[in-house]
């Protein structure tokens, strides 16, 4: 029987797709490779209290959010939980776990809380694990993002900072459908200073949950050309980002953000999630594309609310057309968040008490 007691907390980002995963199969495996941009402000951060059981009757769980229980969180949780004991880290069911998380950004602001939250978690469970089996043989980053991904498939990105590649490719080294690699080594610079302003053009909560939108895609018409399609665009978009096109960079982003909506809306149940707002957005974009020469890309989750990417160096005339060709012409209730590519998840602190 385990006698230590173990505090750990983690702050682990979010991180908005380039390259959509959209699409899974098995347990938690992805349809084609997904790219990410991980964020640096939009944080969960997660504190966990391990206290040892006197049996194996575990994991016990207590899950608040924000100072909040909730029914639904708290479920999802323990099944995600048990999962891990049974299949990968037997060592849960010796323990009550406290779990404490908050985020650093509003609900439903099209900042993925499950990647943000499911990472910071998953960091929380690595630390203990391997202070428990010193020596396990898991590269410690590979194994939390793994654990991650059993949680929520884009959280398994969040595990790093920069720019991040899930799934099997032959163009990533040490690619995998498992775990996420960091892909910073071959990124151009200009791209690793590059901001993440995003428009809440509506803070409805999301009106279809992912796995319900993954699970659509199994009879969609047309999965298996948007898989091809998606596989392309990864291998297309690590050319971009090594070879520092930027032009084409923001093709391919709003392609794959069009895509994502356009399967949404051909699928059976059908779902229009754009609202006016975001279409408005989208055509000022490219307005701003044609008559600068500033390569400005909007990317979309699967809801309304607007992401813009664009390099930091260019801040200055790029908020002042958010200020001057979008602000006064959209809702007075939209809100923007001013975040840019981080540095990836943080350990607070680690405590063992015997
Ligand atoms: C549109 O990772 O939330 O944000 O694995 O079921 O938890 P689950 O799905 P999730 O799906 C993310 C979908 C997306 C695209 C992306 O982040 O790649």
């Amino acid at each position: 029987m385990q006698k230590s007691s173990f505090q750990v907390k983690w702050k682990s980002p979010s991180n908005i797709a380039l390259i959509k995963y959209w699409g899974k199969h098995g347990h938690q495996l992805p349809a084609n490779a997904s790219l990410s941009m991980t964020l640096s402000d939009s944080v969960s951060v997660t504190e966990v209290l391990f206290s040892p059981l006197n049996s194996d009757s575990g994991p016990v769980v207590n899950f608040t959010f924000e100072g909040k229980q909730s029914e639904a969180f708290q479920q999802r949780i323990e099944k995600y939980l048990t999962y891990l004991a049974e299949q990968e880290m037997p060592f849960l069911k010796k323990y009550h776990l406290a779990i404490q998380s908050h985020n650093t950004f509003p609900h439903s602001s099209g900042i993925a809380s499950s990647a943000a939250f499911m990472s910071s978690l998953a960091l929380c469970l690595c630390s203990v694990e391997e202070q428990l089996f010193e020596g396990i043989g898991y590269a410690f980053y590979e194994r939390a993002s793994y654990i991650a991904r059993l949680g929520s498939g884009s959280a398994a990105r969040s595990i790093y900072g920069g720019y991040v590649s899930w799934g099997r490719t032959m163009h990533v080294r040490r690619s995998s459908d498992e775990y996420a690699t960091p892909i910073n080594k071959i990124v151009h610079s200009t791209f690793l200073n590059y901001a993440d302003t995003i428009i809440v053009v509506s803070d409805t909560p999301k009106a279809i949950s992912s796995s319900e939108g993954h699970r659509l895609m199994e009879n969609h018409p047309f999965h298996l050309a948007r898989y091809r399609q998606a596989n392309l665009h990864h291998e297309e978009i690590l050319r971009c980002l090594l070879c520092d096109d930027r032009k084409r960079f923001a093709e391919i982003v709003e392609n794959e953000a069009l895509q994502l909506h356009a399967l949404l809306m051909t699928s059976n149940p059908s779902w229009i999630l754009m609202e006016p707002d975001t279409l408005f957005i989208i055509q000022q974009v490219r307005k701003f594309r044609q008559h600068t020469d500033i390569p400005l890309c909007f990317t979309l989750d699967a809801g309304p609310n607007v992401h813009l990417l664009y390099s930091i160096e260019e801040s200055v005339p790029i908020r002042q057309f958010i200020d001057e060709s979008i602000r006064p012409f959209i809702s007075s209730s939209a809100r923007f968040i001013f975040d840019k590519l981080g540095s990836g998840p943080e350990q607070i602190f680690f405590h063992k008490f015997e």
